[in-house]
């Protein structure tokens, strides 16, 4: 029986080892982490990350061929294929703060598993690492004295959050670099086989090592960019009283552009986005490429420039001053149907908000937890309240933050006549109904489409 080790259990490592299990009962999967609490969640009924479909794929396989453990060494130890899928946030210190990414979580399991290993194993890359690491991983792996041969594969995860599960049922496309050696080769095939087991060949891409680790990186900033651009155009209809959403349409029936990732918003968040982009701009420059640095750099700078352009808007509509107002955030995650707030603009817009002191209140379906961790600073500022209803009583505005289609549906008549007036709705996600919300008599601002105001 193939075994695998997972060293991380994470939004990353956790619903990919799960969809392995599921699919290939005759592999054994262990996932360890040395966070012994999210270990505990992942073994109880309660998982620590919240993806819609992953409590039945995790309750078909745990226990059969899916295991959870906070043993490292041990499930290192035992197994012939070790994924590597710890967190690698930017850097906040020393050389390449704010760029390049912190690997010393990543480091630390190349020792571990030099350490304890006693045969030979194949060692995947899963987190998103700068390129050429797995080169560094070959040497910390190979250094001093040691009969046990790692040969390191690339295999970069393209799930996105709020669909892991669809994304690793049915993937566009799994890639996975190896080196152009025969054992490099040999490696690749057994990797190869395993998602072989439900996805067609024809979609599993292979490349050289390097070529997989600046893909990732580069479907990320593609993805990102999309969105920086409509975002972009957003700011312009808003001057010139076009509408973003018809655009977004217009040249999303170009097959040549496509019509996904138009979707003007507030920004972009998650753990990989800006993450991802700074790393490929601390490459360019480390190659001396300022230009192409700059090219991409600007991508995230265009993203916090519509975070802050949003709260100003705000701002700016509410007579200029929030001082004292109770304003209701709807939805902190991210994105819809995820709990994740890494990187979320509402991060940013929270602050800024009760910068200017505004009484802030925070509604989210599935995030609240995570929202308190992001602004430890500001819990005695900040109300929390799960009850969207309750967040907005009294409230002189609503922020829209995340498209969680709950929001599409409330009594907002109920949610009106509670409010302070004038009323504003600030749909940061464009996805309210604009008209009806205007005919109830709110003041509604949608970004690419600026305000509807009954005030003259
Ligand atoms: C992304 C990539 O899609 C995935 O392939 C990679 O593995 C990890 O990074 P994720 O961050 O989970 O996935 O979510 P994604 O759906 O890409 O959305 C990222 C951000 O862009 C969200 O904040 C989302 O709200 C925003 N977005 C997306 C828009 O504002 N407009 C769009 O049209 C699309
Ligand atoms: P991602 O979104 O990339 O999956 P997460 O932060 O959700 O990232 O998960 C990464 C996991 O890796 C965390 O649960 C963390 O505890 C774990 N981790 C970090 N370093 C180590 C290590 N040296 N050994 C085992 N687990 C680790």
């Amino acid at each position: 029986m193939t075994k695998i080790c997972c060293i991380g259990a994470g939004y990353v490592g956790g619903p990919t080892m799960a969809m392995i299990a599921k699919k290939c009962p005759d592999v054994q999967v262990t996932v360890v982490d040395i966070n012994a609490k999210r270990i505990a969640a992942w073994q109880s009924d309660t998982l620590p990350i919240y993806e819609p479909g992953l409590d039945e794929v995790v309750k078909e396989a745990r226990g059969r061929n899916l295991f959870f453990s906070t043993d490292v060494d041990q499930g290192i130890r035992d197994a012939d294929i070790v994924f590597v899928s710890v967190n690698t946030p930017t850097k906040t210190f020393g050389e390449g703060a704010g760029c390049a990414s912190d690997l010393q979580y990543w480091e630390l399991c190349a020792r571990r598993i030099k350490e304890v290993s006693t045969t030979d194993k194949i060692i995947v890359e899963k987190s998103t690492l700068p390129v050429r690491t797995a080169e560094a991983m070959d040497r910390v792996l190979h250094s001093g004295q040691k009969s046990v041969h790692f040969e390191v594969l690339s295999n970069p995860e393209f799930l996105a959050e709020g669909t892991a599960v669809a994304d690793l049922e049915n993937p566009d496309r799994v890639l996975i670099g190896g080196h152009e050696t025969p054992s490099g080769q040999k490696a690749l095939k057994t990797l190869v086989d395993i998602y072989a087991t439900w996805i067609p060949r024809d979609r599993i891409l292979t490349a050289n090592v390097w070529s997989a680790e600046l893909s990732k990186l580069t479907a990320n900033a593609f993805l990102a960019q999309r969105v920086s651009s409509i975002n972009a155009i957003s700011a312009l209809c808003e001057a010139t009283e076009a509408d973003v959403a018809e655009i977004s349409r217009a040249i999303g029936t170009d097959s040549r552009i496509g019509s996904k990732f138009l979707k003007a918003s507030i920004g972009f968040g998650g753990s990989c986005f800006k993450k991802d982009i700074l790393n490929l701009v601390y490459l360019c420059e480390s190659y001396g490429l300022q230009a192409p640095a700059d090219y991409w750099r600007q991508v995230v700078l265009m993203n916090e420039y519509q975070e802050l352009r949003f709260v100003k808007t705000m701002l700016r509509n509410m007579f200029n001053t929030i001082a004292g107002k109770r304003v209701a955030v709807f939805g902190f995650a991210f994105k819809a149907d995820t709990g994740d707030t890494r990187e979320s603009p509402a991060i940013r817009v929270c602050r800024a908000l009760a910068d200017d002191h505004a009484k802030v209140v925070v509604t989210d379906p599935k995030a609240i937890e995570n929202a308190k961790i992001e602004m430890p600073d500001l819990l005695d500022r900040i109300e929390f309240e799960k009850d969207p209803y309750k967040a907005a009583a009294g409230a002189h505005a609503i922020a829209l933050l995340t498209e969680w289609k709950e929001y599409k549906t409330l009594d907002y008549q109920r949610i009106f006549d509670s409010m302070a007036k004038p009323a504003f709705i600030f749909d940061g996600r464009n996805m309210l109904d604009h008209k009806a919300l205007f005919e109830i008599g709110f003041e509604v601002y949608s970004i690419g489409k600026g305000l509807r105001t009954h005030l003259k």
